[in-house]
């Protein structure tokens, strides 16, 4: 059962303001997809312009901007509360003056031509395949032709032999982060509810149809999926 999932709801002021802090334990797995962004656009123009798309708190142009100086960002997230969060973040570290801010949909930007972008954690809060292959189409519809994506999701084939164990695993991690077993217990349950159901190679379809080349998984860290691709 998919349920109507509203990030204006869903991260508002009070998930916001803690949402840093929430899975610090395993910043691990986030520093990986960092690592692998900021290898995998090594070789963008000096002056490359990002759209960071579900930009939330801004983790990955924080990540970046001390990295690349004259890289300029335009993130968007629909949720202004973990925007502003972001705005606050790049004016204390000295980057946002290279930093435009858009609290809305990547649909409702005005049409780019960014060198690349991310969409991390993003997509599969998007529960309708429709809808998904939309939003990535969003994503290409506004980035050059050949402009890298690096998009990572919560996706797991719920029918493979394996899903089990790596829920349990997950599951763990969870725990770890410091999660209630009330909540590890819904986790078992996430894929159709709080998250998007598509396993992977249905995901891998929609970023396809929505005008990329054949994505190929580059990350994994138990439930999450990363994958590299660019605009066809
Ligand atoms: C888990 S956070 C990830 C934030 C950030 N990318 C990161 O890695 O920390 C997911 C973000 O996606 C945003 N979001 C949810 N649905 C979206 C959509 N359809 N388009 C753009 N952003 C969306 C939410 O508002 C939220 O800020």
């Amino acid at each position: 059962m998919s349920t109507d999932f509203d990030p204006l709801v869903t991260f508002g002021p009070d998930h916001a303001a803690t949402y840093d802090d929430r899975f610090k334990a395993l910043h691990g797995i986030k520093d990986m997809i960092h690592l692998a962004l900021e290898s995998t656009f090594a070789n963008l123009p000096e002056t490359a312009h990002l759209l960071i798309a579900g930009a939330g708190t801004g983790a990955e142009v924080r990540h970046l901007a001390p990295l690349f100086p004259n890289w300029r960002f335009t993130l968007v997230d629909p949720a202004s509360a973990m925007l502003e969060i972001a705005k606050r973040h790049a004016e204390a570290e000295g980057f946002a003056d290279r930093c435009t801010f858009h609290a809305t949909y990547v649909s409702e930007v005005d049409a780019g031509n960014f060198d690349a972008a991310t969409s991390l954690l993003v997509s599969h809060f998007v529960q309708q395949a429709d809808a998904r292959t939309d939003y990535f189409r969003s994503i290409a519809d506004r980035l050059k032709p050949g402009a890298p994506m690096l998009n990572a999701d919560l996706c797991a084939d719920q029918s493979g032999a394996e899903f089990e164990t790596l829920m349990k695993f997950w599951q763990g991690m969870m725990a770890k982060a410091g999660m209630a077993p009330e909540g590890q217990e819904q986790y078992a349950k996430s894929f159709g509810t709080i998250f998007a159901c598509h396993g992977p190679s249905d995901v891998e379809a929609m970023i396809e149809t929505a005008g990329f080349i054949p994505p190929v998984q580059c990350v994994q860290a138990g439930l999450i999926k990363g994958w590299l691709t660019a605009k066809a």
